[in-house]
């Protein structure tokens, strides 16, 4: 079997986690986790979300957050831009890298953003142009890639025609998000079929929610076909805001485990990553969401 010899992990505890959990944290605590998965290794950490915070209050401090973060680092600290106001507010941080972010399903796009997909890609096309034009990176995140909390399985061509459009308006790499968590490695494996039709791998990353504990697998199956870039969140931050108590993100500590009994590199401390889980996971008075922390406990 083939696999990437080097994996890039995006790590969105401090966002992707953080938005779900039922406890704010404060900006002290976010900084202090954001440097302790630093200096574990992770060189790229999504540190906030510059949206409304009327819609998600746990990201109202990203501001903050972003000027406490130490300025000459080789770590790439990224916000998620709903529109040209976060992107304004970020580059007013100094954030060098911004992720927009659409839907392959119409209800959940107007759930999430409040506005249809095309929309969405209208509004995304200035913002992408003018985070270029300040030299910022611009990824891509597309929810719902396989199934929808509202509409349930979602058609492959939807999240191809989306993540086309998101490379063509200067996305350097779209990553594929399955929200909800209910994909397999066999829908994985056909939305990927499709995508690498039109797309190659290194412009693509999977984004996979463990809802349904499939994460893993679906992960294996991903890196079998190419993709060496994997999100995912320390401690498995993050829950699921469509299925009470169910489980977050796939845990970083699991997929760090993974690779090390793959061979494959990817520049992580896994005692210092397995401190930080524990670190937020006392925060926020939970039980670590990775089964790799809790073994190591
Ligand atoms: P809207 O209400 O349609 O926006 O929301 P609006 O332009 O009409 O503005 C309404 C108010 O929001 C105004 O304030 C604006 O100033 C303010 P008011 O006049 O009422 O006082 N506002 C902002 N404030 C601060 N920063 C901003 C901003 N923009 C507007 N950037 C909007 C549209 C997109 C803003 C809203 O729907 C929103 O913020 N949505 C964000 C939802 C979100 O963050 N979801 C989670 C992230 S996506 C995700 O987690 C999935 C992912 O992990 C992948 C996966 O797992 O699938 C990435
Ligand atoms: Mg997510």
């Amino acid at each position: 079997m083939n696999y990437p010899k080097r994996v890039k992990i995006v790590e969105v505890g401090p966002r992707d986690g953080l938005q779900n959990e039922k406890t704010t944290v404060d900006i002290d605590t976010k900084v202090a986790l954001i440097n302790r998965l630093s200096e574990a290794g992770l060189s790229t950490i999504e540190a906030g979300s510059f949206v409304s915070p009327k819609w998600v209050p746990q990201m109202a401090g990203s501001d903050q957050v972003f000027s406490q973060l130490p300025k000459h680092t080789a770590t790439t600290y990224t916000a998620l831009t709903p529109n040209i106001q976060g992107l304004e507010r970020a580059i007013a941080c100094g954030v060098r890298e911004v992720a927009v972010f659409a839907a392959a399903s119409e209800s959940f796009s107007q759930k999430n953003i409040n506005c249809s997909i095309a929309e969405s890609i209208e509004r995304f096309k200035p913002l992408a142009e003018k985070a270029l034009a300040n030299d910022l990176r611009v990824r891509g995140y597309i929810s719902c890639v396989v199934g929808c909390p509202y509409e349930g399985t979602v058609d492959i061509e939807s999240a191809t025609a989306v993540a086309n459009q998101l490379l063509g308006m200067g996305c350097y790499e779209v990553s594929l998000g399955d929200t909800v968590g209910t994909g397999t490695p066999a829908t994985i494996e056909l939305l990927l079929n499709r995508l690498l039709v039109d797309i190659p791998a290194s412009k693509l990353a999977v984004h996979l929610h463990d809802t349904y504990g499939q994460a893993l697998a679906n992960v294996l199956r991903a890196l079998q076909m190419g993709i060496s870039v994997i999100d995912s969140s320390v401690a498995g931050l993050g829950g699921c805001p469509y299925a009470e108590g169910a489980s977050g993100n796939l845990a970083t500590e699991d997929l760090v485990y993974l690779l090390d009994g793959l061979g494959i590199d990817h520049g992580v401390d896994l005692t210092k990553l397995i401190a930080a889980g524990n670190f937020i996971s006392q925060k926020l008075n939970r039980i670590n969401g990775s089964k790799v922390g809790l073994a190591r406990q």
